[in-house]
């Protein structure tokens, strides 16, 4: 069997437990804690629950926000740029998938902050919070088609040691 390389694994394997804690946090609030508050507490009691979850799951948001960036740079540094990938279409999908991550961490951000100006969002967090859910799956889904694409035969670039393909024939005269 070919030796594995560990790092990859190992960072590839804190990338998905983040993203499985933040994506997971994420729909039991949306369809289980925010619909439950409104039909069992009076305003203030949920008012004081709201703010002790936000509280505790603030820190898990901002540790999962850390390493989803710091392990998704590695596995792109790894994984694709040290592997010699084409570009087209892995980076293209790394692009989109990039902007809806950084979409979800201004979201999930401003849920869990206490900026004055994001107050109304945290009134009403069942919109953002199916947001998120939403380009959660779209990331999971997206990432599953660049590991394929990675993974296909043509995806690797021609390197100068590859065998040359197509041959020089010199006419005779
Ligand atoms: C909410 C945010 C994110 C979620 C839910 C997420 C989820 C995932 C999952 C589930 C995989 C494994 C896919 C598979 O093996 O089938 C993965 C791989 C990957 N992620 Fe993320 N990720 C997020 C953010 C990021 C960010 C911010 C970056 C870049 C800075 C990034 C870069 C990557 C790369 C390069 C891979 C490897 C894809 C491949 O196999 O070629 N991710 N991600």
């Amino acid at each position: 069997m070919d030796q594995i390389d560990i790092v990859p694994v190992l960072v590839r394997w804190i990338h998905i437990v983040a993203a499985v804690v933040a994506i997971g946090g994420a729909t039991f609030m949306a369809f289980a804690f925010v619909p439950s508050l409104r039909e069992t507490l009076d305003e203030n009691h949920r008012e004081k629950l709201t703010a002790a979850v936000r509280g505790r799951w603030g820190k898990i948001v901002h540790l999962c926000i850390a390493v989803l960036l710091l392990t998704g740079a590695g596995n792109f540094v790894l994984l694709a740029l040290k592997a010699g990938l084409k570009p087209m279409p892995y980076h293209a999908l790394f692009g989109l998938k990039f902007i809806a991550a950084m979409v979800i961490f201004f979201l999930a951000s401003a849920l869990v902050g206490r900026s004055p100006g994001f107050a109304g969002m945290r009134q009403r967090p069942a919109g953002p919070l199916k947001a998120i859910v939403g380009l959660g799956v779209l990331i999971i889904l997206l990432s599953g088609v660049m590991s394929s694409v990675r993974h296909s035969p043509s995806s690797k670039k021609a390197t100068t040691t590859d065998t040359p393909t197509a041959t020089l024939t010199i006419p005779q005269p």
